[in-house]
C-alpha cells in the first residue's frame, strides 16, 4: 500500500508540488481577469441560483476531479461577488488585492509556525514586529506604543473600546452610569463594539456634527459636561479620521484638548482614512492623530491588501498589554526573557492561535518598498479632487467638500420638489451610472433640513483606480444626467 492511500491527508512532495502548479496556474488568468470584468460583478438572485448549483455536497470521499474540480469550482463562484477589487469599483470602502499577499498568506500557512507567542517562533515573530513598528512611526507615535494586527477594522475598533474600558473603569463589570461619545456618522462598527465590550447602550451618546459631517468639539465639550454633572462616567471618545459615509475627518487636534481636560481616553477609527499618514498630503488632513490614544487602521483598505488585515495602536503600550496578558500554567515553558525578544500578539489581543498575518503586510513591503504605497496615497487623494473639480463643471451638488478620497454628490434639487421625487432622481442618476458597467459606485443618505436625503458617493481606494476610471466616471455621470428621470 503507498503511504499516499495509507496517510491521505500526507500528500507526498510531488503532490504538493502539482497542487501549488495548478493553484498558481488558475491565479495567473483569474488575478489580471479581476481588472477586466464588469465594474459591479454579479450579486442577486442569479448569483445565488448559480452559487446553489455550483457547490458540491460534502462527501466521505475526494472530489472525482480532486484539485482541478475544486479550482473550476472556486473560480466559478469567485464570479459571484461584487468586484471588489476592479478598478472601476468605486463603491463602499473598495477592496485591494495585492498579490504579494495572497502568496504571503500562502507561505505563512505553508510554514504554519505558531505566532500567537512570540517565544513560540522568534523569527516570524521579529518580522511582524518590525512591520508594526514602522506603522505606529508612520502614525506619529513613539516606541512607547504597541500595535496589534488583528482581521480588520472592526475588530481593532472593539480592541480600542476594550482597552480604554479595561484602563478607565476596570473590570468590575458594573458599566451603568458611564458614557462613551462619538457622532452620528461613526461606523456601526463602534457601537456593536462597545455592546460586546458590555457597556449599556445608554451609556453611547451622539454628539453633533457640524456643516461638514464632522464631531463639533464644542457639542462634546458640553456633553461630557452634561453628563458630569448628572453623576455618569465619560470615559472615551471614539473620533473618525475618514468617516464611511463622506471621509470627514474629526477636528483631532481639537477634540484631544477636550479628551484631555476632561481625562478621557480618546479612540480614533482610521480603519478607512488612516493609513493616508503615508504621504504627506494625507498627513496634514489628519492633523492631531498621534495625540489620540488608540488609532484603528486597516491595510486590507488603505494599503491595498487582500481582506483580512487590521491593525490596532494604543499609545502607551502597556495599556493595551493590561487589557489583555493573561499567564498559564501550561505555558511556562514559553516564558521569555531575552532582551532582544519581541512582545507576543496573544498579550495584545483576544486570540492565542492565530495565522500569520503580519507577513501578509511584511512581504508586499519587501517587494514593493514603502515608496509606491506612499504614491498611491497621494494619487487617491488627487483623483478625489479631480472628481470634485469635475462636479463643479457638471453643477452637482457636493453637500460636503471631500478631506480624503470620499466624494460625496446629488442632483440639486428642485425648487419645491418632494423630498421622495428628489431621492428617486437620485436613485435614477446611480442606476444610470452603474448601468454602463464602466465603474460601480454605492449610495448612502445625508441629513437635510426635511429628512434623509439619498446621496451618490464615490470611495477611490483601489491601487488600480488611476485617472481613467475617475474620467469614464465623470462622461457616464454627464450621461446618465441627460436622462430626463434625472435631468436637473
Ligand atoms: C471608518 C470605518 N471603520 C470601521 C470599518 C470596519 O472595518 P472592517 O470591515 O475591516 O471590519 C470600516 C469599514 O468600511 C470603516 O470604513
Amino acid at each position: 500500500m503507498s503511504r499516499t492511500s495509507q496517510w491521505p491527508l500526507e500528500p507526498p512532495p510531488e503532490t504538493l508540488e502539482r497542487w501549488t502548479v495548478a493553484a498558481a496556474e488558475a491565479l495567473r488568468t483569474a488575478v489580471p481577469g479581476l481588472s477586466s470584468g464588469s465594474a459591479s460583478g454579479v450579486v442577486g438572485a442569479e448569483a445565488w441560483a448559480r452559487a446553489a448549483e455550483l457547490s458540491p455536497p460534502i462527501g466521505e470521499a475526494p472530489l472525482p476531479g480532486g484539485l482541478d474540480d475544486a479550482l473550476r469550482i472556486i473560480d466559478q463562484t469567485a464570479a459571484l461577488a461584487l468586484n471588489t477589487t476592479g478598478p472601476g469599483y468605486l463603491a463602499y470602502v473598495p477592496g485591494g488585492g495585492l498579490y504579494a499577499a495572497a502568496l504571503a498568506a500562502l507561505l505563512g500557512d505553508g510554514y504554519n509556525r505558531f505566532t500567537g507567542l512570540a517565544a513560540a517562533a522568534p523569527g516570524f515573530a521579529r518580522l511582524e514586529s518590525d512591520v508594526l513598528v514602522w506603522l505606529a512611526g508612520e502614525l506619529g507615535y513613539e516606541a512607547t506604543a504597541a500595535g496589534l494586527f488583528t482581521t480588520g477594522g472592526s475588530m481593532a475598533n472593539f480592541g480600542a473600546i476594550v482597552t480604554a474600558r479595561h484602563h478607565h473603569l476596570g473590570d468590575t463589570g458594573d458599566y451603568r452610569d458611564v458614557a462613551f461619545y462619538t457622532t452620528d456618522q461613526a461606523h456601526r462598527c463602534v457601537g456593536k463594539a462597545a455592546r460586546l465590550a458590555g457597556l449599556p447602550t445608554r451609556s453611547h451618546r451622539v454628539v453633533p456634527v457640524d456643516r461638514a459631517l464632522r464631531l463639533d468639539p464644542r457639542r462634546l465639550d458640553d456633553a461630557i459636561r452634561e453628563d458630569l454633572a448628572d453623576g455618569r462616567r465619560p470615559f472615551l471618545v471614539v473620533a473618525s479620521a475618514g468617516t464611511t459615509n463622506t471621509g470627514a475627518v474629526d477636528p483631532l487636534d481639537e477634540i484631544g484638548e477636550v479628551c484631555a481636560a476632561h481625562g478621557l481616553w480618546l479612540h480614533v477609527d482610521g480603519a478607512y482614512g488612516g493609513c493616508f499618514a503615508l504621504c504627506a498630503e494625507g498627513r496634514a488632513r489628519l492633523g492631531g492623530l498621534a495625540r489620540a490614544d488608540s488609532i484603528a487602521i486597516d491595510p486590507h483598505k488603505g494599503l491595498f491588501l487582500p481582506y483580512g488585515l487590521g491593525a490596532l495602536f494604543v499609545r502607551d503600550g502597556a495599556r493595551l498589554r493590561a487589557a489583555h496578558a493573561e499567564t498559564a500554567a501550561y505555558l511556562q515553558d514559553l516564558a521569555d526573557p531575552d532582551p532582544l525578544a519581541v512582545p507576543s500578539p496573544s498579550d495584545y489581543g483576544p486570540e492565542l492561535s492565530r495565522d500569520f498575518r503580519g507577513l501578509r503586510l511584511w512581504l508586499p513591503l519587501m517587494l514593493h518598498g514603502a515608496a509606491p504605497f506612499r504614491a498611491a496615497a497621494a494619487e487617491k487623494l488627487a483623483l478625489a479632487q479631480r472628481f470634485r473639480e469635475a462636479l463643479r463643471a457638471l453643477s452637482v451638488e457636493v453637500p460636503v467638500e471631500p478631506e480624503l478620497s470620499v466624494v460625496a454628490f446629488r442632483a440639486p434639487r428642485r425648487r419645491g420638489e418632494p423630498l421622495a421625487a428628489w431621492n428617486a432622481r437620485n436613485q435614477a442618476l446611480l442606476d444610470g451610472i452603474n448601468r454602463r458597467g464602466r465603474v460601480f459606485l454605492s449610495s448612502t443618505t445625508l441629513p437635510t433640513e426635511d429628512g434623509d436625503a439619498l446621496t451618490l458617493r464615490i470611495c477611490v481606494l483601489s491601487y488600480k483606480t488611476h485617472a481613467e476610471q475617475i474620467d469614464a466616471c465623470v462622461e457616464d455621470l454627464r450621461a446618465a444626467l441627460g436622462d430626463p428621470d434625472v435631468a436637473l
